[in-house]
């Protein structure tokens, strides 16, 4: 049963047993043939992109409408050599799985999300975006505290999050923190296109609270609910254990999409809804 009450009033629901641990297992063992499949030395690093280099940014633009592989941080030795095997030192994939591969269109496009997404007030759901994360322990690196719509805005902010738990999430091992009510503090920043290096603009430089997040533990086959303006976060997976998740971005495709959002899809292969 969703509860629409406490998702306004929270900024996030979490929703055990939404999707059957078969459905879980079907995503990853997906994910893994992709990864064996692709070239780690076409591969980019996430933090790459994060840092303004230009090969990485193109890269990721790129990969709007399509599969494409980063690395995490700490992927390479000094000499450029992966430390460990590929699938072990991928951050994450993105960001149309959900377009690209019959498997993670099927699971995206249930009629579980199809209701729960018109349950949460999309009028027209859009499905923007989607990555499949690794969290690999010894590797899995922070996510920092940020706004899903910093990243994926309309006017006004419409995107929600559902982040499923392919495995259980544990303190240890990564799961998400958030910051309950957060999301009517309004919008910190946008991330925006800007030639060849995207950046922030701030448009409210209070700190995010020291205070105050809460642990968002979440067994294999929960599905997290993110309000786009919820500050959430992830730490470092310090446990021998995988944290895989796949993480789907929804907006409603009756508003206004920002035109200097990082994630542009071409004109003749655009947002398509369940
Ligand atoms: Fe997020």
């Amino acid at each position: 049963m969703i509860s629409r009450a406490s998702f306004e009033r929270d900024g996030f629901l979490v929703l055990p047993d939404f999707v059957s641990p078969e459905a879980c297992d079907a995503l990853r063992t997906r994910a893994l043939e992709w990864v064996a499949r692709g070239d780690p030395s076409e591969f980019s690093v996430f933090s790459a992109y994060l840092a303004g280099e230009a090969a990485a940014t193109e890269y990721i633009h790129d990969s709007a409408d399509k599969i494409r592989f980063f690395f995490e941080g700490d992927a390479f030795d000094a000499g450029g050599n992966l430390t460990r095997p590929k699938e072990l030192a991928l951050c994450k994939i993105g960001h149309a799985l959900h377009d690209c591969d019959p498997v993670f269109d099927a699971f995206s496009r249930s009629r579980q999300f199809e209701h729960l997404a018109k349950s949460l007030g999309l009028r027209k759901p859009l499905l923007a975006q989607s990555m499949y994360l690794f969290k690999q322990p010894g590797i899995g690196a922070e996510i920092g505290c940020h706004q899903d719509a910093s990243f994926i805005y309309t006017e006004p902010t419409s995107v929600v999050g559902l982040w499923t738990a392919l495995e259980d999430a544990t303190v240890d091992n990564g799961c998400m923190w958030a910051l309950p009510g957060g999301h009517r503090s309004g919008l910190h920043s946008r991330f925006v296109r800007n030639g060849r290096s995207d950046e922030f603009v701030v448009l409210d430089p209070t700190p995010w609270p020291d205070v105050g997040f809460v642990p968002l533990p979440a067994k294999k086959g929960t599905v997290i609910v993110l309000h786009g303006l919820l500050p959430h976060a992830s730490k470092a997976n310090t446990s021998p254990h995988s944290r895989h998740a796949y993480t789907l971005h929804l907006i409603d495709g009756d508003l206004p999409y920002a035109a200097d959002n990082w994630l542009q899809r071409p004109a003749d292969n655009p947002f398509r809804g369940f």
